[in-house]
C-alpha cells in the first residue's frame, strides 16, 4: 500500500548529543501534535545509528535509515559499511543513489543497482534517489535522465522486489539551494515516474509505490507539494535538522 513518508536526511551534520536531542524532540512533538498515519524516517550518520535505534525502536511508524551502504557482503573495504552491519544495529532503510554520492563518489546507475540488490537481500528498504541536474533540465533532458536512472538502477527487479522500494525524486538544482521545484514541476516528473512503473510492472505496483519529493522542502512549501496527486512525502535535508521545522513538515502530510 502506498504510504505517506517524511524522511530526514541529515547528511554529515550533527554530533552525537545533537542527534539524540533532535530525535527526542521530533518524536515528542510527533506524538503530541500529529495524529495522522504518515511514517517518519531518520537518516543520521553511521556513528549514531545504534544510539538512535534505541530511541526509536519502540516508536510506532518511526524508522531508522542509513545514508549509504557498500554493495559487497563483507571484505577488505576500509571505511565502508555493509548491509548486515546496518541490520545488526536495527537499521531498516537505506538511502541509495543520493545525488551527492552520484556526484562526489561517481556512483553509477549500475553500481546503485547492485546496492539495491544487497539491501533487499538483507531486508533493508532502499530509498532510491533519482533526479536531473540544472544543465540536464535546461537542455530538455529531464525525463530521459529519469527514465535511464529508473531503467538502469532498479528495473532489473521483479515486481515483488520492486514493490519494496521507496523512490525519491530530487532535482539536483533544488537540493540545498533554497530553490524548490514548483508543485507542478515536481508533479510532472512524479507522474512520469509512476507511468514508467505502470508500464513496467502494472497499475497495482505503480499505485502502491511511495514516491517522495526532495529538494529544499520546508514548512512553508511542504503542504502544497504534498497536495499533488503523485507526491507521497518528502526526503528532507536542511529542514530536517530543526525539530520544529521537521515536525511541521510531517504535519503537512
Ligand atoms: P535539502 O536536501 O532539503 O537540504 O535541499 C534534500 C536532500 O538532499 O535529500
Amino acid at each position: 500500500m502506498r504510504k505517506k513518508i517524511a524522511a530526514g536526511n541529515w547528511k554529515m551534520h550533527l554530533t552525537s548529543d545533537q542527534a539524540q536531542a533532535l530525535v527526542s524532540e521530533v518524536v515528542n512533538m510527533y506524538h503530541n501534535e500529529y495524529h495522522g498515519d504518515a511514517e517518519v524516517i531518520f537518516a543520521p550518520s553511521y556513528p549514531f545509528l545504534s544510539q538512535i535505534h534505541h530511541l526509536v525502536k519502540d516508536v510506532d511508524k518511526v524508522h531508522l535509515s542509513a545514508q549509504n551502504l557498500h554493495e559487497a557482503e563483507q571484505g577488505a573495504y576500509t571505511g565502508e559499511v555493509s548491509a548486515s552491519q546496518l541490520t545488526s544495529v536495527g537499521v531498516t532503510h537505506v538511502i541509495i543513489g543520493h545525488s551527492e554520492r552520484r556526484q562526489y563518489q561517481q556512483e553509477s546507475n549500475a553500481l546503485l543497482a547492485s546496492k539495491i540488490d544487497i539491501a533487499l537481500a538483507h531486508g533493508l528498504t532502499p530509498i532510491y534517489c533519482i533526479g536531473e541536474t540544472l544543465e540536464q533540465r535546461e537542455a530538455g533532458n529531464t525525463l530521459d535522465v529519469i527514465r535511464t536512472q529508473m531503467t538502469d538502477g532498479c528495473f532489473h527487479l521483479d515486481a515483488e522486489a520492486f514493490g519494496k522500494l521507496i523512490i525519491a525524486y530530487e532535482p539536483v538544482w533544488a537540493i540545498g539551494t533554497g530553490v524548490t521545484a514548483s508543485p507542478d514541476q515536481a508533479q510532472e516528473v512524479h507522474a512520469f515516474i509512476r507511468q514508467l512503473i505502470r508500464d513496467k510492472y502494472g497499475a497495482q505496483v505503480a499505485d502502491d509505490c511511495s514516491i517522495l519529493y526532495g529538494g529544499s522542502v520546508k514548512p512553508s512549501n511542504a503542504a502544497e507539494l504534498f497536495a499533488m496527486a503523485d507526491i507521497d512525502g518528502g526526503l528532507v535535508g536542511g529542514a530536517a535538522l530543526k525539530s520544529r521545522d521537521f515536525t511541521d513538515i510531517i504535519k503537512a502530510l
